[in-house]
């Protein structure tokens, strides 16, 4: 099989994004245009994604944003291979967009319709942009999402763990709307956490300690509520003091769980070379936990591997990765492929 150009498009929550990525018949890949329009501000006063909003927003830009992508990308639409579109899990309006907008462009192009799960996508970014193959262990920390998880192969998943209430996302997201900053919380969080003591307030390590690898962090949420409201008003300085000890809590919990799956996952990877541990989706953005799992990677003999801050939060490279890599496989949809709101990997 040669190499392929494949179109990718995400519309999942509130990013609509575009992209071209080139895969090389030996899995090398590159990106050859990577359009992101984050429709941010039409949310922010309402703290919070609003669906229908999200959905007429990507309806809105997703026709100029793929013209966009091909232009940079210095292709046309008969250059492509396949195309690709994020059919789940998210918001159903905004799946429908960019599923739907998908298969018109496949129907009218004759190309390959391929549709990617977002989770899947965020798994094997760091083929892309870090020439990882499976196996390895991997933890996806995004907004909706908490998990452990052996990829033993493309399109092959087995979840260590899961988080029993929160994503760590959506944790970063309460802890800075109760704080008062602006969203998206975890930028904000860790941003204020830089001028912070850590150690101001003692918050819980949740599940540290436990057999099974899973996650918690609704609780520690409520600790930080608690300890706001004890010392309310809030100055500048006790709400860096509150994310620095909020982010000094997160890492040790993760860091902590991914001991834990280091240790059962050890046997099942190869012994010949060396073992990778990847973390991927919104929240591997934050420079605190990468140096923490930086930290336990080396105790355990993985190699850390984290996708470039900008390929961590939503984008359509990853989502035409995932298509390139599923196309090579001879994994293409048919136009009848559903969106699915709830699609576990
Ligand atoms: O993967 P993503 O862009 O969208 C989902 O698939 O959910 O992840 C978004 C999440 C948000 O909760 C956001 O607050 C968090 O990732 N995030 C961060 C950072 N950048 C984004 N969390 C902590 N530190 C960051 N630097
Ligand atoms: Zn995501």
């Amino acid at each position: 099989q040669g190499s392929s150009l494949v179109l990718g498009i995400e519309t999942s929550c509130d990013e609509t994004a575009v992209a071209v990525v080139e895969r090389r018949a030996d899995g090398q890949g590159r990106i050859l245009s990577n359009v992101v329009l984050s429709q941010f501000d039409k949310h922010a006063i309402y703290g919070g994604v609003v669906p229908e909003i999200a959905a007429r927003a990507h309806t809105d830009c997703l026709d100029r944003l793929v013209q966009v992508a091909l232009a940079e990308a210095k292709i046309g639409f008969s250059d492509l291979s396949g195309i690709a579109a994020a059919s789940g899990p998210g918001l159903i309006g905004g799946l429908i967009v960019g599923a739907t907008t998908g298969k018109a462009l496949a129907l009218a192009t004759g190309k390959p319709f391929l549709a990617i799960n977002h989770l899947e996508a965020h798994a094997l970014t760091v083929g892309l942009t870090d020439g990882v193959r499976p196996p390895y262990l991997m933890l996806l920390v995004s907004g909706g999402h908490t998990q452990l998880l052996l990829v033993e192969d493309v399109g092959r998943y087995r979840r260590l763990a899961t988080t029993i209430d929160d994503a760590l996302g959506e944790a970063y997201d309460k802890t800075a709307k109760l704080l008062g900053l602006p969203m998206p919380g975890g930028p904000s969080v860790e941003k204020a956490a830089l001028s912070g003591n850590p150690k101001r307030f003692d918050l819980p390590r949740p599940m540290a300690g436990r057999e099974d690898p899973h996650f918690s962090f609704a609780g520690l949420k409520t600790a930080v509520r608690h300890a706001a409201a004890k010392i309310a008003p809030l100055s500048a300085t006790d709400v860096a003091d509150l994310c620095a000890s909020f982010q000094a809590a997160v890492c040790e919990s993760v860091a902590d769980r991914v001991r834990r799956a280091m240790r059962v996952t050890l046997s099942s990877l190869p012994e010949d070379r060396p073992k990778p541990f990847v973390v991927a989706g919104g929240v591997a953005a934050n420079k605190v936990l990468r140096t923490a799992l930086v930290g336990v990677s080396e105790d355990f003999g993985f190699t850390f591997h984290a996708p470039p801050l900008g390929l961590c939060t939503d984008n359509g490279a990853m989502i035409a990765w995932a298509g390139a890599e599923r196309l090579a496989l001879g994994l293409a949809d048919g136009l009848q492929a559903p969106v699915r709101p709830r699609w576990p990997l």
